[in-house]
């Protein structure tokens, strides 16, 4: 099924502007790496507002979530298709836990819901499983893993440090999952991150967490890939994420522009554009 609202054009505007191209395939349909620096091809997506907002803390709970006037569902949709490449999703302790308090914005794709079904038969024909495996990167273990996702037959595994805690070990790998301590430390290591992932033959994964685990993604030189979509709007606020935070990166993550799409059919909405950079010279 098809939704009215996805079957207007984008204008591509870099490397070529030429003539309008659907939405619909637009990510599903692009070359992709099928390996990166240390293992799969990782790559990170957000939407952000031309302010850098990815998130605000919402007034009544004080929790942080992507607010409406951030969210777009036409980027939702190249959020999806994304999902549909990967063979493993990477999310975070934080995420679980927002899911469980009925914050986070939809259960880890690939979504059921009817305007997604073609990305299902896309799977399909290329040889995918139904749903991409699951890949969680927690230090705390402070979670609770959703049955629906040991159900649905997707291989779950845990990134975490030899300093987990053993009690909470125990808890996960009693509910299914594979807990993987990767480094020592209070924190994953993304190139440690990366190796294991690579190690259980996965290909490409897609990151669907927030600022710290694109940080320790970065500092590793592990992302390969970023598609950042921006909303042409300004919301302001004190309290929100932006798309990386934590200590200073040094050296800074340099990334080179391989496409660049400008989106004017937003309902009522304003304009955003869609751009998909790739890492250049990460750090040693
Ligand atoms: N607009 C967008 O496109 C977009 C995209 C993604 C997220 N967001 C939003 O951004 C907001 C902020 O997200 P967030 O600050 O919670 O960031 P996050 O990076 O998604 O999650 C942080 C959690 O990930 C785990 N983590 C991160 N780095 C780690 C490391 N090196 N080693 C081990 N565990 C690590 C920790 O889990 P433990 O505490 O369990 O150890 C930590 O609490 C959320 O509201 C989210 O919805 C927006």
């Amino acid at each position: 099924m098809t939704e009215s609202r996805y079957t207007a054009p984008v204008q591509p505007l870099y490397p070529a502007a030429v003539d309008p191209v659907p939405l619909l395939g637009l990510y599903l349909e692009a070359p992709l790496p099928s390996g990166g620096r240390f293992g799969p091809w990782i790559y990170g997506n957000f939407i952000a507002t031309l302010d850098g907002r990815i998130a605000l803390v919402n007034r009544q709970t004080g929790r942080l979530g992507v607010a409406a006037s951030i969210s777009d569902p036409r980027d939702w949709r190249l959020f999806q298709e994304l999902a549909a490449r990967a063979d493993v999703l990477i999310t975070s302790g934080r995420y679980l836990r927002d899911l469980r308090l009925g914050t986070a914005q939809d259960v880890l794709p690939l979504s059921s819901k009817p305007p997604f079904q073609d990305l299902h038969a896309w799977r399909t024909r290329h040889g995918y499983p139904p749903q991409p495996d699951v890949a969680v990167l927690s230090a705390s273990l402070d979670f609770q893993l959703p049955l629906s996702l040991l159900r649905q037959g997707r291989r779950v595994t845990v990134l975490t440090t030899r300093d987990a805690p053993a009690e909470a070990v125990a808890r996960h790998e009693g509910r299914g999952a594979r807990v993987v301590p990767v480094n020592e430390g209070s924190a994953v290591c993304g190139e440690a991150a990366a190796r294991q992932l690579g190690q259980m033959g996965y290909r490409r994964a897609y990151s669907v967490t927030g600022p710290y685990v694109l940080h320790a993604f970065l500092k590793a030189g592990a992302l390969d890939g970023l598609f950042l979509t921006h909303r042409h709007r300004i919301v302001g606020g004190d309290g929100y994420s932006t798309i990386v935070e934590g200590e200073p990166l040094e050296p800074p993550a340099d990334l080179r522009l391989q496409w660049l799409y400008l989106d004017t059919a937003t309902e009522d909405a304003p304009a955003q554009h869609y751009a998909h950079f790739s890492l250049e010279s990460p750090p040693p």
